[in-house]
């Protein structure tokens, strides 16, 4: 598994592809750490937009990414002594994080903080640039996707679930402007891998994705 032996599973994908129940599951059942890495994009959004920072204000913006004072325990995270596990989830901030994601310094910013995650026995690391930019000789890489309408469905469930008001027209035009502006930034853009698995969940349950990608990393492991 090239030159760091603690081997890493890039999940990406579109937003509410289903990225992050699926890698979540895998990581438990390979007793695997977990990183979300679009929590740390909306943590730094929503830092800022309680400071009131301008969303454009690249160099600030950086600088407060890299001195996010973010923790994760289990399922929590936190932003200095805040709990903010369910802020961080609301649509509003999702778009926030999509538009500072764009900043190249923000990106930069954040890459060291996503490399120390990886550590023994292994990381599921899950976002948009997980298996092209930050993990690029991760031993496993996946692309998840869904049509429009399947993850539309999904986001309006997880946001009722959570007690957000959701709107599906509203949702869909929100999905597809992010997957433009994710899709067609110059750096780190969101695309698969050259050597990424794609893997369309628009007809499968979490636990058949699941399923396949752990079918995918046994036979990784086979073959090292
Ligand atoms: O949950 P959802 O898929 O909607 O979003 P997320 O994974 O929490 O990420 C929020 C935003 O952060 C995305 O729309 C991306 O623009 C950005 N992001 C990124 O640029 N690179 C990553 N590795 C992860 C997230």
């Amino acid at each position: 598994m090239l030159n760091n032996p603690t081997p890493v599973i890039a999940i990406d994908g579109p937003t509410a592809s289903g990225k992050g129940t699926v890698a979540q599951q895998v990581a438990r059942v390979l007793g695997f750490h977990y990183l979300d890495s679009g929590a740390l994009y909306r943590l730094t959004a929503l830092s800022a937009l309680k400071k009131h920072m301008s969303l454009a204000d690249e160099h600030g913006l950086a600088k407060l990414a890299a001195e996010l004072p973010c923790r994760f325990e289990g399922e929590h995270v936190f932003l200095a002594h805040e709990d903010v596990s369910l802020s961080i989830r609301a649509e509003e901030i999702g778009n926030a994080a999509s538009r500072i994601a764009s900043l190249p310094a923000v990106r930069q910013a954040l890459y060291g903080l996503q490399l120390r995650f990886r550590d023994a026995p292994g990381l599921v690391a899950d976002g948009r640039d997980m298996g092209t930019v930050v993990f690029p000789h991760a031993p496993l890489k996946v692309f998840l996707t869904a049509s429009v309408d399947a993850r539309a469905q999904r986001r309006h469930k997880q946001l009722i679930d959570k007690g957000f008001s959701a709107n599906m027209e509203d949702l869909r035009n929100a999905l597809s402007e992010r997957d433009a502006r994710d899709a067609n930034r110059p750096i780190a853009p969101l695309k698969p891998a050259e050597d990424a698995h794609l893997l369309d969940t628009s007809e499968m349950t979490a636990e058949q994705a699941v399923e396949q990608v752990l079918g995918w990393f046994a036979a990784v492991r086979k073959a090292h």
